[in-house]
C-alpha cells in the first residue's frame, strides 16, 4: 500500500485541530484526521463559552490574576499573559469564521456581546452562545473547511502510533481506517496531535468517548515528556441521572445565580468559600463530594428555579431542553447533581509555539501543557488556549515550511504477526476495570494507600493489554484502552509524586498547600530525545 504525503497532518478536529488547519489552509497540503464524525470532541460539548476581556470595567491584568488564582501557584506567568493578550484576537477571528456569540442592548444603549461570569472570574468574561458555545464554534469552523481543498479531511480514521526516525524527528504517523480495518501510513513534514483530553480514563466523566488520551499515549511511546498529569479537573456539576450519559450543567447557570442544595434543601457552599458557587471549580467539587460522603447522599441539588422561567428558558435552552428529556423541569425544580471528571490539565509538553520534544511534532489544545492552567483550570480558559495555541503554532510551522524537505519511504504497517482475537471480552473487561479503578482510587480525593493500591492494579492490567495487543489484529477499542492505560499509570505516577495538597490534587496524606514542594510534576519516557524544547527558540 501507497503512503499519503502532507505538509502537515492533524490529529484531531476539535477547536484545536480546525483552527490550526484553517490557519495554514492557504500555504499547505493539510489532512485532519478524526477518529469519529469530524464533529465528535469535547469541543461540540462545551457549554458555557470562553473567556476574553471585552468589557470596559475588565482588563488583562484581572484575567491574568484570576487565572492565576485559580491555578494555584502552577500557572506559568509568560503563558498566561500571553495567552489573555490574545483573547480579543481569537474572538475576532471566531466572529469571521462566522461564530454568532449572544449579544444584548447594553444599560449605555452599546449592542454588544453578552458576557455571563463562572467560577473563578472576578468579571463578566465569558462570551457564550447560549449554553451551547461549543456547537457554535464547531459547526462554524467546520463550514469554514469546505471552502479548503487543500484540507483533507479524514473521518473515522483513529491514529495508532507516531512515525519518528532514528534523530528523533517525527515523520508522519500510521492510521487505522475503521471502514475498512486497514491501516495507512501518512508522511508528513510536521505532525500536530490536537486528540483533546483523556476524560474517559474515569468511570463518570463529562468527556465525549473520544477523549481517550490517545495523544498523550502517541507523544509519551514516541518520546515525549507529559507535564502535571495528576492535575485532573472534575466538573462539579454533571446531570445525575440513571439514563444521562455524561451530560454536563454548565457554570454558567452558577454564573447566573444557580444554587448548590442539599436534600433537604440547605444551601451548603458559602460555608466552604467566600464566593460560595461561583468559587474555584477545585473547591465546588471537594465540597459536594464531602457533603456526599458525610450523609451518604448519591448527589446534591443545583437550584435555579428563582429566576424567571423565561429567562431560565432564554439563556439555557439546552440545559432546559435535556433535563425536560429525563422529566425534570428546570425552571420548576432543582437539578440532581454529581461531580464527573472534565479536564485534563496535565499533558505534552510544548513550548509556547506549541513545539515538543519530538522535531516536526506539536500538541495543542487540552492534550498540550503550555503551563496556562497551572494546578487548576479556570472556566472557559480552554477554548481560548486552544486557538491561541493553534495560531501560535500555525504561524511556527508557517515559518518552516519552506526549509528543504525530502519525503522518505515510511516503513508500512507490519501486521504479520497478529491474529484475530477470539476473545473481546478481555478488553471490555479491562476497560471498565481501568476507570472504576481511576474513580474509586484516584478522585477528587486521594490518599498514598489509594495511589499505591490503583499503582499495583494497573501494572496488572497494563501488562495484559500490551499482551492482548501484541499479539492481536488492532481495533478502535484496542487502541483506545491501550492508549487509557497508558495515560492511567502517567496519571497515577504523577500522584504518587506530589507530596502536597495543590488545587486539583488533594491527598488526606498531605492535605494542605506545601510551598516548598510545589513543582511541575514532570515524567520523562527513557526513549525522550537528547535536545529537548528547551533548546527551542524558534
Ligand atoms: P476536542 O475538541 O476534544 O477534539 C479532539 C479531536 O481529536 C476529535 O476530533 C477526536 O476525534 C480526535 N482524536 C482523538 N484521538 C484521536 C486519534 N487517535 N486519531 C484521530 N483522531 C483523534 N472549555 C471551555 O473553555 N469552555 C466551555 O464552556 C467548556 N465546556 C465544556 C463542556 C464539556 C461537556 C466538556 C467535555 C468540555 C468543556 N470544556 C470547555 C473543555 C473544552 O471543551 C475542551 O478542552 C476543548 O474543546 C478541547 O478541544 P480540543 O480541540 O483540544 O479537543
Ligand atoms: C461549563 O460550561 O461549565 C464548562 C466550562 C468549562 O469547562 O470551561
Amino acid at each position: 500500500m501507497t503512503q499519503s504525503q502532507y505538509d502537515a497532518i492533524i490529529i484531531g478536529g476539535g477547536a484545536a485541530g480546525l483552527s490550526l488547519a484553517l490557519h495554514l489552509a492557504s500555504r499547505a497540503k493539510i489532512a485532519v484526521v478524526t477518529k469519529g464524525a469530524l464533529r465528535e470532541g469535547a469541543t461540540y460539548y462545551a457549554q458555557g463559552g470562553i473567556s476574553a476581556v471585552l468589557d470596559a470595567k475588565d482588563s488583562v491584568e484581572s484575567h491574568i490574576e484570576d487565572t492565576q488564582q485559580a491555578g494555584a501557584g502552577l500557572c506559568d506567568p509568560d503563558v498566561v499573559r500571553y495567552t489573555v493578550e490574545h483573547g480579543r484576537e481569537a474572538i475576532d477571528w471566531l466572529v469571521e469564521c462566522g461564530v454568532d456569540f449572544d449579544r444584548q442592548t447594553h444599560a449605555d444603549g452599546r449592542y454588544d456581546f453578552h458576557l455571563t461570569r463562572e467560577g473563578g472570574h472576578s468579571h463578566r468574561r465569558v462570551l457564550h452562545a447560549a449554553d451551547a458555545t461549543g456547537k457554535e464554534i464547531q459547526n462554524s469552523l467546520v463550514s469554514q473547511l469546505k471552502s479548503h481543498a487543500n484540507i483533507d479531511v479524514l473521518e473515522n480514521h483513529i491514529a495508532v502510533d507516531l512515525i519518528t526516525d532514528e534523530n528523533s524527528r517525527n515523520q508522519g504517523c500510521y492510521v487505522l481506517n475503521r471502514h475498512n480495518q486497514q491501516v495507512i501510513t501518512l508522511a508528513s513534514r510536521f505532525t500536530v496531535l490536537a486528540t483533546g483530553g483523556a476524560g474517559k480514563v474515569y468511570l463518570y466523566t463529562s468527556n465525549p468517548d473520544v477523549s481517550t488520551g490517545d495523544g498523550i499515549a502517541m507523544a509519551w511511546r514516541a518520546g515525549c515528556r507529559v507535564a502535571n498529569m495528576e492535575l485532573v479537573q472534575f466538573h462539579p456539576t454533571c446531570l445525575y441521572h440513571p439514563k444521562a450519559k455524561s451530560f454536563l450543567i454548565t457554570e454558567a447557570l452558577r454564573g447566573e445565580g444557580g444554587i448548590l442544595k442539599l436534600p433537604d434543601g440547605t444551601r451548603f457552599m458559602p460555608s466552604f468559600h467566600p464566593d460560595a458557587e461561583l468559587a474555584p471549580r477545585d473547591i465546588v467539587a471537594r465540597a459536594i463530594d464531602h457533603e456526599m460522603k458525610r450523609l451518604g447522599i448519591d448527589c446534591v441539588y443545583l437550584d435555579i428555579s428563582h429566576q424567571a422561567a423565561d429567562f431560565i428558558r432564554a439563556h439555557f435552552p439546552n440545559v432546559y431542553t435535556q433535563c425536560l428529556a429525563f422529566g425534570i423541569d428546570i425552571t420548576q425544580e432543582p437539578i440532581p447533581v454529581v461531580p464527573a471528571a472534565h479536564y485534563t490539565c496535565g499533558g505534552v509538553m510544548t513550548n509556547m509555539h506549541g513545539q515538543t520534544d519530538i522535531a516536526n511534532l506539536y500538541a495543542i489544545g487540552e492534550t498540550a501543557f503550555t503551563g496556562l492552567h497551572g494546578a487548576n483550570r479556570m472556566a472557559s480558559n480552554s477554548l481560548l488556549e486552544c486557538l491561541v495555541f493553534a495560531k501560535a503554532a500555525g504561524q511556527n510551522i508557517t515559518k518552516h515550511l519552506n526549509e528543504t524537505y525530502i519525503c522518505p519511504n515510511l516503513p508500512e504497517w507490519d501486521a504479520s504477526r497478529v491474529t484475530q482475537s477470539a476473545e473481546e471480552i478481555v478488553i471490555a473487561h479491562d476497560w471498565d476495570e481501568l476507570r472504576r479503578v481511576m474513580w474509586s482510587y484516584v478522585g477528587i480525593v486521594r490518599s498514598d494507600k489509594r495511589l499505591q493500591r490503583a499503582y499495583k492494579r494497573i501494572q496488572v492490567l497494563q501488562k495484559e493489554i500490551t499482551e492482548y495487543y501484541a499479539s492481536h489484529t488492532i481495533n478502535n477499542d484496542s487502541l483506545e484502552l491501550r492508549n487509557l492505560v497508558l495515560v492511567a499509570e502517567l496519571i497515577v505516577r504523577s500522584a504518587i509524586q506530589r507530596k502536597e495538597s495543590r488545587g486539583l490534587h488533594y491527598t488526606l496524606d498531605y492535605p494542605t498547600m506545601d510551598n516548598n514542594k510545589r513543582h511541575n510534576t514532570i515524567l520523562t519516557p527513557e526513549n525522550t530525545p537528547f535536545t529537548s524544547i528547551a533548546n527551542k527558540t524558534d
